[in-house]
């Protein structure tokens, strides 16, 4: 008998569902915890796993009252939300996107991993997953974007970086921790970007645009997937049968452990799915959901629910199998205190760690507009640094940043000042990041005074962005606005820094800017990221994960649309378009620009005729033209001409960066497979139709920007 049967074959079904229940431990927000107020309940055997606590001490205090005082011994599971590193916090997944590199976010994975790791967490809420097209929702900040190939490419880089690389041993080994890819799914296309609210989108849209990261996830050896709060065409994700048992168990063989969001199995009730705790309790079951987050509806409900014959035992059994064989594989029955154990190598990694958190920063800036103003110029002297987010360490961080300090931070101010110490930088908040208090602003006009130009810090709180942070107008929070227009006034050149967790309508400004840069939330180097692409130490190489919208009204706005039978047409006016703003967004997603001046040139394919389960072999010159060695994105897009569906006009298929020497030209290659051309078919199984397909090759979606080829797929 394994250990894992044995275990089952002695446990009371009280015991059973405590396994199934996982509680805060309190202090989510405040670090450590005592957790005295837990400690009745784990002694009972009622707790399988907590969240929200973190630090060897306490993490081991209550793993040793589950290993030695409770009648069977079972360890915790310590799960938190590391989503942008655990105490060294790196970039907001949003900005990490735009890194597109999956080395890199990989690496960031394993880094945050293994500092979780030691302070005795053993599963994380991530990677987040959800596609997100519509910046009113906040929570877009967690996601890598519009776009369901680097979605998916996401998914396996974090699953594998937080995991360990190597599927068999990677669980058990002490630096590793399981990943809970969420939220499952469609959470991303919340009705009129409310959060938490319905999502009502088609099957194919499902299943070509928010199932793909979580199908990658799965086919990377995910450990865990969370259920999300919201509810698909009426039916809560918390209980959604044939997509959890279906989709995922079933057609994609996912064996590992399904835990609800926060309260979720509880909050069926007000779906209106559920009358009572038991029933909502045996809906999750049923559904497949093992863990029960923070409800108690299966320690409450699931033993009534068991004798009015709304669940088996065998359910129970399974779902504790799955808890129980999770636990295993991350070795907490062999090594419960493994994780939480200082070593030297972990007091040696926080400066290696820092210097990623600040490579990972600039790589994720984003310059979106430079008139000839950036990198500034090395005999500058006298600055203006005016906004409310060009000193405020509170905000560097982002959400989610748990076990962070927001001590540990570097404000803009001061990474300027460390990079700039010849030059006199005059600072003034200007006004605050919220309020209609317009009174600072005339400081913030006299510190510009002598200034040669002005660096205008503007953007959200990090509480703007993230849960529960909706916002029906992203646009520049407070009196913000009124603070740009006064300095734009002054006719000196403007450098704009936009911190923010989303895409910020920011039309206006961007074209009264000299230079315009997304800052996101950067995380503990944010200073000095930011002032190492300012002075050009570091030439710009991120690119937008996401469409930037020129108006708010043109939400839902994404690069992959589908072709309309009367496309957008200047002279026409019954076409695709607006009375009142014209279609295009105000940056194309991929834009970003770069102190270096790319071309590209002779895309061609090797074969430009293929068969199924043949390859595809494509190629496109790049050359530097400028005197600065640099960093090109080129992005791979295809198009299928005639299908049985009509095709998106642009599909992502291939990310390449490339680094360049002055004058250097080099070679980008593309090696795509027949699933790049298929989309989903009948029962949604992949199909490739024969015929012409269009491949594109661009620094960024523009349209106008982009080489074109034709490739043909031959029927079999
Ligand atoms: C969020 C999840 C998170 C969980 C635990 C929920 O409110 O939706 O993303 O993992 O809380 O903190």
């Amino acid at each position: 008998m394994s250990k894992i049967d044995e275990l089952l074959a002695a446990m009371t079904v009280e015991e059973k569902t405590g396994q199934l229940n996982m509680v805060a431990a309190g202090g989510a927000v405040t670090g450590p915890v005592q957790a005295t107020g837990i400690e009745k309940e784990l002694l009972a055997g009622r707790i399988g796993s907590l969240l929200n606590i973190w630090g060897a001490s306490g993490v081991h205090a209550l793993q040793k009252i589950a290993m030695e005082q409770t009648r069977l011994g079972i360890p915790l599971l310590i799960a938190n939300d590391v989503l942008h590193g655990h105490k060294t916090i790196f970039p907001i997944p949003l900005a990490e996107a735009a890194v597109f590199d999956p080395g890199l976010w990989q690496l960031s994975a394993s880094e945050a991993a293994a500092e979780a790791a030691a302070d005795g967490v053993a599963m994380t809420f991530a990677p987040m997953l959800d596609i997100a097209r519509d910046p009113r929702w906040g929570r877009i900040a967690e996601s890598p974007g519009e776009d369901p190939w680097v979605g998916a490419r996401f998914a396996e880089a974090k699953v594998r970086g937080f995991q360990g690389a190597d599927r068999c041993s990677g669980l058990s080994q002490m630096s590793a921790i399981a990943a809970a890819a969420k939220h499952f799914c469609a959470y991303g296309a919340p009705m009129a970007g409310i959060d938490y609210d319905s999502a009502d989108i088609s099957e194919r849209l499902l299943h070509e645009v928010y199932l793909p990261p979580f199908a990658a996830a799965v086919a990377t050896g995910c450990a865990a997937i969370m259920p999300a709060f919201n509810d698909l065409a009426g039916i809560p994700m918390t209980v959604h049968v044939s997509l959890l048992r279906g989709w995922l168990r079933r057609e994609r063989g996912f064996e590992g452990v399904i835990v609800s969001d926060y309260n979720a199995i509880a909050e069926l009730l007000q779906h209106g799915v559920a009358g009572d705790l038991a029933g909502a309790a045996a809906a999750a079951l049923n559904a497949g959901v093992d863990i029960d987050m923070m409800s108690g509806a299966y320690v409450q409900g699931l033993p009534e629910a068991l004798a009015r014959g709304l669940v088996s035992i065998d359910m129970i059994d399974a779902a504790v199998r799955r808890v129980l064989t999770l636990k295993e594989r991350l070795g907490l029955f062999k090594n419960p205190f493994g994780r939480g154990r200082e070593t030297s190598t972990d007091l040696a990694l926080p400066d290696a760690r820092r210097a990623l958190a600040r490579d990972l920063a600039r790589r994720a800036i984003v310059l979106l507009k430079n008139d000839e103003i950036l990198p500034l110029p090395a005999n500058v002297r006298e600055i203006a640094l005016v906004g409310p987010l060009a000193d405020a360490r509170t905000e560097m961080l982002g959400p989610w940043a748990m076990a962070g300090s927001v001590e540990s931070a570097v404000t803009i101010r001061e990474g300027l000042a460390a990079a700039l110490p010849d030059a006199r930088i005059a600072y003034a908040p200007g006004v605050a990041i919220t309020g209609a208090d317009v009174s600072g602003i005339a400081a913030g006009l006299e510190c510009c005074r002598n200034a040669e130009l002005v660096i205008l810090c503007l953007g959200e709180a990090a509480n703007m962005s993230g849960e529960a942070a909706s916002r029906a107008n992203p646009g520049l929070p407070g009196a913000q606005t009124a603070l740009a227009d006064a300095i734009f006034d002054l006719g000196k050149p403007v450098v704009l820094l936009l911190s923010s967790g989303r895409p910020l309508m920011i039309a206006e400004a961007a074209e009264r800017a000299t230079a315009v840069a997304a800052t996101w939330f950067l995380g503990v180097e944010a200073g000095r990221a930011i002032a190492d692409v300012l002075t050009g130490k570091f030439n710009p190489t991120g690119r937008l994960p996401v469409t930037w919208p020129r108006d708010i009204g043109q939400v839902p706005i994404y690069f992959a649309r589908r072709p309309s039978g009367r496309p957008a047409a200047a002279h026409n006016p019954y076409t695709s378009k607006y009375l009142d703003t014209p279609v295009e967004p105000l940056f194309y997603f991929g834009h970003g620009l770069s102190y270096s001046r790319f071309a590209l040139s002779n895309l061609r394919a090797a074969n430009p005729e293929f068969y199924p389960g043949g390859r595809l072999m494509i190629a496109v010159d790049v050359a530097n033209l400028s005197p600065a060695a640099g960093e090109a994105t080129v992005f791979l897009f295809v198009r299928d001409m005639v299908a049985s569906v009509a095709r998106p006009l642009l599909e992502l298929k291939g990310v390449r960066k490339i680094a360049l020497d002055p004058g250097e030209e080099g070679i980008v290659r593309f090696d795509l497979g027949a699933s790049d051309f298929s989309y989903p078919g009948t029962n949604w199984n992949p199909v490739l139709e024969p015929g012409e397909f269009m491949i594109f090759a661009g620094m960024s979606a523009d349209p106008q920007q982009m080489l074109s080829i034709t490739a043909r797929a031959s029927p079999g």
